[in-house]
């Protein structure tokens, strides 16, 4: 991680952010309200908790096959525990992904970046109808994620193990258009922009693709700032952990930096 450019833009992010008062399409307004801003819990974020806090207590080590730029922790025999603090989504995170996908009914969803499969959980939870495939590179990391699908009964989880590089274009070919892709696999501009032109043939008109860690190092923002001036991009939403984009025809393209926070500091500008 490029420490400087993150904090630089966590700071700028926070100063300029704004809010619902801003927005001025009606898609993007209620959008932001019903998921962004929302705060409703459900059953399932305990559960999924409760098995994220076994992760954090966890002695077990895992010998890690490493793929891509994105690790803190780099050590090849890796302690679970250190996975689940350093390379999962934080719980709010990953909750409003999980409203996101309820928000928009998402059933067909793509995750690049299994882990340990605590965020795969959110999506898949997000509704009965929901048909997740996910892509892991590293078997043990793959196989414990299927432990955590088991531990928390869910079903439907399609697990691709295997370098994205290879395993993405062969399943995109037999899916379906994709209702939500979460990318946060390789955190590196080139293969962020080879993944979205990839999975592009699967956008339809109410798609959302959610790249995490867009200001993780220049390169990824980089990688943001052209995939929100693709010409197949009508609505970009810049929430500085993650960046959304739309493809909704209807739309005209506009750019939004909107703030997570459940109230606007009287220092925001
Ligand atoms: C940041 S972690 C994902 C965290 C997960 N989304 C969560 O929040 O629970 C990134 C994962 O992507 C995997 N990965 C990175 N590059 C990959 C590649 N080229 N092919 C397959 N997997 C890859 C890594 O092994 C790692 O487990």
């Amino acid at each position: 991680m490029d420490r400087i450019h993150y904090a630089y833009n966590f700071l700028r992010h926070r100063l300029f952010a704004k809010d619902e008062h801003s927005v001025h399409s009606p898609f993007v307004f209620n959008f932001y309200l019903d998921s962004i801003r929302a705060r409703e819990k459900y059953y399932v974020f305990d559960a999924i908790e409760a098995v994220r806090e076994e992760l954090l207590q966890s002695d077990e080590r895992l010998e890690i096959t490493d793929f891509g730029a994105g690790a803190v922790d780099t050590s090849k025999h890796r302690k679970v525990s250190s996975i689940a603090q350093y390379s999962l989504k934080p719980k709010e995170q990953a909750e409003m992904l999980f409203r996101i996908l309820r928000e928009l009914k998402a059933k067909n969803i793509l995750d690049l970046g299994t882990s340990l499969g605590i965020t795969t959980a959110y999506l898949a939870s997000s509704s009965k109808d929901a048909i997740v495939h996910t892509f892991e590179g590293c078997p043990n990391t793959a196989n414990f994620a299927q432990s955590t699908f088991s531990k928390l009964e869910i079903e439907d989880i399609n697990i691709h193990q295997g370098n994205i590089e290879h395993t993405l274009p062969k399943a995109l070919k037999d899916l379906p258009p994709q209702d939500v892709i979460f990318f946060d696999a390789n955190h590196q501009k080139e293969s962020t922009l080879r993944y979205f032109e990839w999975c592009l043939e699967k956008a339809h008109n109410e798609s959302v693709f959610i790249f995490d860690d867009i200001y993780w190092s220049k390169g990824m923002t980089k990688a943001w700032q052209a995939i929100c001036k693709h010409p197949k991009v009508t609505v970009s939403i810049d929430l500085f952990d993650f960046g959304l984009v739309f493809f909704r025809k209807e739309q005209g393209k506009q750019h939004f930096t909107l703030t997570t926070q459940p109230e606007k500091h009287p220092w925001m500008i």
